[in-house]
């Protein structure tokens, strides 16, 4: 593990969309100096203090609240490993999410296990970990009972409303959705499940991506919430848990508002209260947000290595969309700020691109920005989720390091760039010299 450590840091840990910094210039360049660039940088001060915010809001339910962390949203043991130190489990959704769990010390049920198409030694591995298996389909339950000899003890199933619930632009509509059980099925799967002997049951759902209207995440509490007080009226089962999903988005343009924990803490509960207090009902709150939980205290931080000016001007970074997809693939949004101009007018307008031989190697496409010069730093802001995760090796591009700014001030290499080794090591090179 390769450290550094700054003086005279300082931690913003203010407003979520205010796009500053926890470095300055000199700090970064010190960063660069040591580890070169692109570097993801994650901050774990801010990091923590978000998740103890999420906690605290959430502390109100009286049947608890664990939130697991989608580790989809940024695989590296060493932030599972803070999240868990903070109370934090975690989602998985494959064996490799499982394995990188085990790793970090995070099992049992502190693991959610939200899978699809599911291999049966990704199942086995859930079971031997000891994690909440939240199953997709009605004919899992077979599946797994011919994997394990019985069912578990603990069993949750992943609803799909249908035409019960309008996606949002993000994830799409629910009705298209590969995922989870109709509400028949649903009925169907906890009558079953628990005619073999399950004895605590979750329920479970995931309808938004990237949402930040909070009334959106407040009707889908009502519907499981509704859901909940029907498996009792109809089945009388009474719910351990539950996972109201994730999709709170992030606010990734300055003008937008993050979800206020608080706010949405609240409101589940006032409806939590409405649909289930008449009842005596008390069951646990989970989540498995992803995005906002890490996504705004991680950087993207490149260098501008080119310039090149024909129909539009170009600023070429050493990071590509390799490095970081979303703006290639969807469109998306990412803040672009330049360390120490961070005041200066906006008075170019650039598309700021990666090397990769796809046009849409973009990082942003016509953006006022100050005049970046060759050498400059160049950040991409709301790093933290989804990111480098989603990195690839297209044109061989090898993926970027990421380093952990601790409470401290130091800077910890938690996941070294890939080298050309890596690439190739999935090649028998010592079999070309015989080949023919
Ligand atoms: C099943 C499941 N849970 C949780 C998440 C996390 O979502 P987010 O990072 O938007 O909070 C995802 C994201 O794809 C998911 O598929």
């Amino acid at each position: 593990m390769q450290i550094c450590t700054l003086r005279g840091l300082v931690l913003y840990y203010g407003i979520m969309n205010d796009k500053t910094l926890p470095l300055d210039r000199a700090q970064l360049e010190d960063i660069a100096g040591r580890f070169g660039t692109p570097f993801y940088l994650y901050d774990e001060g801010a990091i923590r203090a978000n998740v103890r915010e999420l906690g605290a809001a959430f502390s109100v339910f009286d049947g608890g609240y664990r939130e697991h962390f989608a580790v989809k949203a940024l695989p590296n043991p060493y932030i599972l490993k803070i999240l868990d130190e903070e109370g934090v489990g975690a989602d998985c959704s494959s064996l490799s999410e499982l394995a990188l769990c085990e790793k970090a010390g995070v099992t049992g049920e502190k693991i959610m296990f939200t899978s699809n198409q599911t291999p049966r030694e990704d199942f086995e591995k859930a079971l031997a970990l000891g994690a909440i298996v939240n199953l997709d389909d009605t004919t899992h339950i077979a599946v797994l009972e011919e994997i394990a000899g019985r069912l578990p003890e603990i069993l949750s199933f992943r609803y799909n409303p249908g035409p019960g619930k309008v996606g949002n632009s993000i994830i799409g509509n629910p009705v298209e959705a590969k995922y989870g059980l109709t509400r028949p099925q649903l009925f169907e799967a906890y009558g079953l499940a628990a005619g073999k002997g399950v004895k605590r049951f979750g329920l479970h759902t995931m309808v938004a991506s990237n949402e930040l209207n909070l009334d959106y995440h407040l009707d889908t509490a009502r519907m499981v919430f509704t859901l909940a007080k029907e498996l009792k009226e109809r089945l009388g089962i009474s719910l351990s848990f539950a996972n109201l999903g994730g999709g709170v988005g992030v606010p990734y343009r300055p003008e937008e508002t993050a979800v206020a924990w608080k706010d949405l803490a609240d409101g589940v509960k006032r409806i939590y209260d409405e649909i289930l207090g008449p009842l005596g009902i008390s069951l646990e709150i989970k989540t498995e947000y992803g995005r906002p939980i890490t996504g705004p205290y991680g950087y993207l931080v490149a260098r501008a290595i080119r310039e090149k000016h024909i129909y539009r001007d170009y600023i070429g970074l050493d990071a590509c969309m390799a490095d970081l997809m979303r703006p290639g693939l969807y469109g998306a949004y990412h803040h672009i700020t330049v360390p120490g101009k961070e005041r200066a007018e906006k008075t170019q307008v650039y598309d700021v691109v990666g090397g990769l031989c796809e046009n849409n190697d973009k990082f942003a496409v016509q953006r006022p920005l100050p005049k970046i010069d060759v050498g400059d730093l160049v950040v991409l802001h709301e790093g933290g989720a989804h990111a480098r995760a989603m990195g690839f090796n297209y044109n061989g591009k090898l993926r970027p390091q990421e380093l952990l700014l601790r409470e401290g001030g130091e800077v910890v290499c938690i996941r070294r760039r890939e080298t050309l080794d890596d690439l190739f090591a999935t090649l028998d090179l010592g079999g070309l010299a015989a080949f023919r």
